[in-house]
């Protein structure tokens, strides 16, 4: 019996452990619970009482040594594949993992650029709440009480007496302003509006708008003209051209409605104008002295333009958009058409 335990002492001494193919015959072959130690341990009967504990203790230390061995090449083989792997297996030359990142909303490509276009002459921005009072969404804005007007904008109120609203048009923006405020004002208002329509291919219950309002001394309608001007050459390309129609709104005297050369069709006329080569992008007009007056701003001294125009209108001509209701659908074929585009 010692002389095998020796004898097996020896071989695991002698064992070249340099792979895990290796390693893992020696964990067999010794450690094993069918190994060369389990077996001497069986044999552990057989051996007279009084020597027991001395071979006993014998095999202990042989089973450690052989542990220690494991476990001593088991970490230098495992370094060494580490350091193979960060030292010659590693291709830095690889591309990285490829990132994808979202795309910016159509609508929002557009704000962006309203934004940068009236900033680039002196506009800057303005918000204001989506739940409004019939103050700031119309009788502020020159809508007589019970006047036909206010039925023009299907309104979703908030409360039985309707003083609770979502607002129908960002006008409201220019009633808060120029409560807050003092002339000289010019600033840009883009925000969320809402009315209670049929969600189709031109209309939806929530929409976008961006409100101009520009207040000072002598300001005239050939200011709103050139303004827009400005504006649709910027937005849509320099040979836009547009128009100004007789309309009316409460808010604003005299009113026109804008309208620009049809972007399909380059004013030949075609389905999307109804054959007359002109699309309307929104209103406008002289701010009303009433409006003025009952916001605290005199309009014996200070007179100003307004308009007011839809997002979505915009990105559809601009972009050649049918169907409205693509832009709320959230389908990536549709949204990443304006990944190249800012
Ligand atoms: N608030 C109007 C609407 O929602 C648009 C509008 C027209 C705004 C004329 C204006 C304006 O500021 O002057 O239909």
């Amino acid at each position: 019996m010692v002389e095998k335990i020796q004898q097996v002492a020896q071989e695991i001494e002698a064992a070249q452990l340099t792979n895990a193919a290796e390693l893992e015959q020696f964990r067999i072959a010794y450690i094993g619970r069918k190994g060369r130690i389990a077996d001497l341990f069986d044999g552990l009967k057989q051996v007279a009482p009084e020597e027991r504990r001395q071979v006993g203790q014998e095999l202990n230390t042989l089973k450690n040594k052989a542990q220690e061995k494991f476990d001593q090449a088991q970490e230098q083989i495992t370094n060494a594949a580490a350091d193979e792997r960060t030292t010659t297996a590693f291709d830095y030359s690889l591309p990285t993992v490829p990132n994808t990142l979202g795309t910016r909303h159509p609508l929002s490509i557009v704000r962006n650029e309203v934004i940068r276009i009236f900033g680039r002459i002196g506009f800057n921005v303005a918000e204001g709440p989506e739940i409004e009072d019939d103050w700031h969404n119309f009788s502020a804005l020159n809508f007589p009480e019970n006047h036909p007007a206010r039925e023009m904008q299907d309104t979703f109120f908030l409360s039985q007496n309707k003083d609770k609203l979502l607002r129908t048009h960002t006008s409201t923006v220019q009633v808060r302003l120029m409560e807050t405020q003092k002339p000289p004002l010019r600033s840009i208002m883009p925000g969320r509006v809402y009315r209670n329509e049929a969600i189709s291919a031109r209309a939806h219950m929530v929409f976008h708008q961006f409100e101009g309002l520009y207040i000072d001394k002598n300001v005239s309608f050939a200011d709103l003209k050139q303004t827009l001007y400005y504006f649709a050459k910027e937005m849509f390309g320099q040979d836009t051209k547009i128009r100004f129609r007789p309309s009316f709104f409460p808010f604003t005297e005299p009113s026109a409605e804008i309208d620009i050369t049809c972007m399909i069709c380059k004013g030949e006329g075609c389905n999307i104008c109804k054959g007359s080569g002109w699309v309307e992008i929104g209103g406008s007009g002289m701010v009303d002295p009433n409006v003025l007056a009952s916001s605290g701003i005199d309009p014996e001294v200070y007179s100003g333009f307004a308009f007011g125009m839809g997002i979505e209108r915009i990105t559809m001509l601009k972009y050649q958009i049918k169907d409205l209701r693509l832009f709320t659908e959230n389908d990536v074929r549709f949204l990443r058409q304006f990944e190249n585009v800012m």
